[in-house]
């Protein structure tokens, strides 16, 4: 059998530095215990900046610990992770803390707002400890993502009032505010029913033709066609890196309002 590990090729001179670059990526659980968990197994891959990546594959087989590292909420057993041309595998905790703050936009599948606070409010989040960000500013930017996101009618209300749609149109609000190099989200759509998915897709597919990078784990394939690249896990090893024609979310969406309604 050939080798599963696709090779990974080094950018074309004159065209643009990756945004993420891993070579040989481990990321060992308990690794002095009698059963360590090897959970990434030599992972490499670069990812181009306005690149939409689907992340796939089953159940345990490393999507998570390859966004919490992918995030620096986690740092590899081995091999390196540069982010915009810096090596960030070996950086200590506080220097992570604040690369993530400000080059990393997150989305979670259970969006991970807190619920006292307005929409406006948790948008505003990430901007909480910017001292080079005024508190009229911090109000100003996390308004002017909730427009982007279709939010503007919903600044005052709290995440309880609103559809989970909505609540994650927050989530991505939030992630926006730092104006991030990537946008990290781990099954995004995956609390949504599939109508809600689609027009949450549609949205961060207007944002990525806009030029932002994302990275999406997802298990639906009905998500993974509107993305531009697919990478697929198996047991921590890259199994397939495939380039695709993205479908069309929005049109997609259209697509299903057209057929008779049988599961609503
Ligand atoms: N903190 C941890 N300590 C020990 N083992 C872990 C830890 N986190 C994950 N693992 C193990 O590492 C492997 C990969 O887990 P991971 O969460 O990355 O999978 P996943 O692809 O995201 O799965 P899912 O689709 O269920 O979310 C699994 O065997 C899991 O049990
Ligand atoms: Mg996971």
């Amino acid at each position: 059998m050939p080798a599963l590990q696709p090779e990974t090729r080094d950018p074309i001179p004159g065209t643009r530095p990756p945004v993420i670059a891993v070579r040989d990526l481990v990321k060992t659980y308990d690794p002095n215990s009698p059963n360590p968990v090897r959970a990434l197994q030599g992972l490499s891959f670069q990812i181009q900046p306005g690149e939409f990546v689907a992340v796939m594959g089953a159940s345990g087989s490393g999507k998570s610990t390859l966004m919490n590292i992918l995030g620096c909420l986690d740092r590899p057993t081995s091999g390196t992770y540069r982010l915009d041309g810096a090596d960030v595998s070996r950086e200590r905790r506080r220097r992570l803390a604040s690369l993530r703050s400000r080059a990393l936009g997150f989305v979670f599948q259970n969006f991970q707002l807190l619920p006292r606070l307005t929409a406006l409010e948790n948008a505003e989040l990430p901007l909480q400890y910017r001292r080079d960000v005024s508190t009229r500013q911090r109000r100003a930017r996390a308004e002017e993502a909730l427009v982007k996101v279709g939010l503007a009618d919903k600044l005052r209300r709290r995440p309880t009032e609103l559809s989970g749609g909505q609540q994650q149109r927050i989530a991505i609000a939030r992630a926006l505010v730092n104006t991030p190099r990537v946008l990290l989200a781990d099954e995004p759509t995956g609390n949504l029913d599939t109508h809600t998915g689609l027009e949450l897709l549609a949205l961060l597919q207007q944002l990525n033709r806009a030029g932002l990078t994302i990275v999406m784990v997802t298990h639906e394939n009905d998500v993974a066609v509107c993305a531009m690249r697919r990478l697929i896990l198996r047991d921590g090893r890259l199994v397939t890196d495939a380039r695709q024609q993205p479908a069309d979310a929005q049109a997609h969406l259209a697509a299903l309002l057209q057929q008779p309604a049988n599961d609503s």
